[in-house]
């Protein structure tokens, strides 16, 4: 697979490296180890012994060093190796390479690229997710397919209508292909697709989250930045108020790929009304799940489909088509940059702070 190497990818939650979690888990293919040292400082190294190659987390921390669990080599958070047993020569090659990792907006940030470019700068602005004007239910799904299947997935909302019925699709009757969408290039990277959708009945849960079951004005703006963070950013409020009071959330996308073929989907819902509320906070986590669940599902199953036949996808273009397709050619466009430009970086553009319709929907 042609990554972009040069670029932050979220590797995790904040909070999963607290006290002495040791944390494992493979990036672009590469397999890795995280932790957090007793100062504060965390560490990505390469989760691999170079002695046999068994990986580190499969050993055990003592202190803040890991020791491998085949011959007990011992090494630092820097990925020098400090015990060689049996021996007071310890080989120049005895050590495990250094990611760079960083906190950021109550996440882990790792650069598998030349470390030389991990500029903290370039992390992108998604602060939703640790904002105190916002209110964020979280969690994960492993997703076994290619991210960029993901990402298509999340730059077509109108597989709502088929895929979410339970949760956040309309029916075909007011099916959501059927509104138009406005795709536009808004920075580097940076992607969006609008839809606005007036006077709709309201699905099972934009009733549950504006507490009302009559008829509900609603836009979503899909967001893509490269190389795999998306955002949906959507807004709901009963016909007849103003989209100044709608109920808005940022729905964070946070797509790191594991391998060529599956996906650490990390995500947060952050909300902007009943900050306080835990058990919505709770309600929309479950809702949240299942509707994941339900994508995870499609994308596996398409997954399967791309590696008996091949090919790309999709092999017939619809109207839908047109964000996902143009999100694709951003990111292609980047790693021949990269591949061809030694000096090119990727600076990514800053996400769309507010995406709420200027002219207020009937
Ligand atoms: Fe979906």
């Amino acid at each position: 697979m042609n990554w972009l190497n040069n670029a932050w990818y979220v590797a995790g939650f904040q909070h999963e490296l607290d006290g002495d979690n040791v944390v494992a888990r493979r990036f672009l293919g590469i397999p890795v180890v995280m932790m957090r040292h007793s100062d504060g400082r965390i560490a990505a190294l390469e989760d691999k012994c170079p002695h046999r190659l068994i990986p580190l987390s499969a050993g055990r921390r003592i202190g803040d060093e890991l020791q491998c669990g085949y011959h007990g080599m011992r090494f630092s958070i820097n990925g020098t190796c400090t015990l060689a047993p049996g021996q007071t020569h310890i080989p120049s090659t005895a050590c495990l390479k250094a990611f760079p990792l960083e906190n950021k907006h109550g996440l882990l940030w790792i650069w598998l690229g030349d470390a030389s470019h991990a500029d903290v700068d370039l992390i992108p602005d998604i602060r939703w997710n640790d904002h105190p004007e916002w209110t964020p239910s979280r969690g994960y799904h492993h997703v076994k397919a290619d991210f960029r299947l993901a990402v298509d997935n999340l730059m077509d909302l109108g597989h709502e209508s088929w895929v979410h019925l339970r949760t956040i699709g309309q029916g075909e009757e007011e099916c959501i292909p059927s509104y138009p969408v406005k795709v536009t290039i808004q920075g580097e990277g940076l992607l969006s697709a609008h839809r606005e959708m007036p006077n709709i009945d309201a699905p099972p849960f934009f009733s549950m989250v504006l507490n009302h079951s009559g008829r509900i004005n609603r836009w979503q703006t899909a967001i893509s930045l490269a190389p795999s963070i998306c955002m949906t950013d959507f807004g709901v409020y009963p016909v007849g108020t103003s989209p100044d009071d709608a109920y808005r959330t940022h729905v964070l996308h946070l797509l790191t790929p594991e391998t060529e073929n599956s996906t650490h989907y990390f995500w947060s819902v952050a909300r902007n009304r009943r900050l306080d509320n835990e058990n919505l906070t709770e309600e929309i986590c479950k809702a949240v799940i299942q509707t994941f669940d339900e994508d995870a599902a499609v994308l596996e199953l398409q997954q399967k489909q791309v590696e008996q036949y091949g090919g790309s996808v999709p092999k017939v273009a619809l109207k839908v088509d047109e964000a996902p397709i143009r999100t694709r050619r951003l990111l292609e466009a980047l790693i021949k940059r990269e591949n061809e430009d030694q000096g090119f970086i990727y600076r990514p553009a800053l996400m769309i702070e507010d995406t709420t319709p200027k002219l207020e929907m009937t």
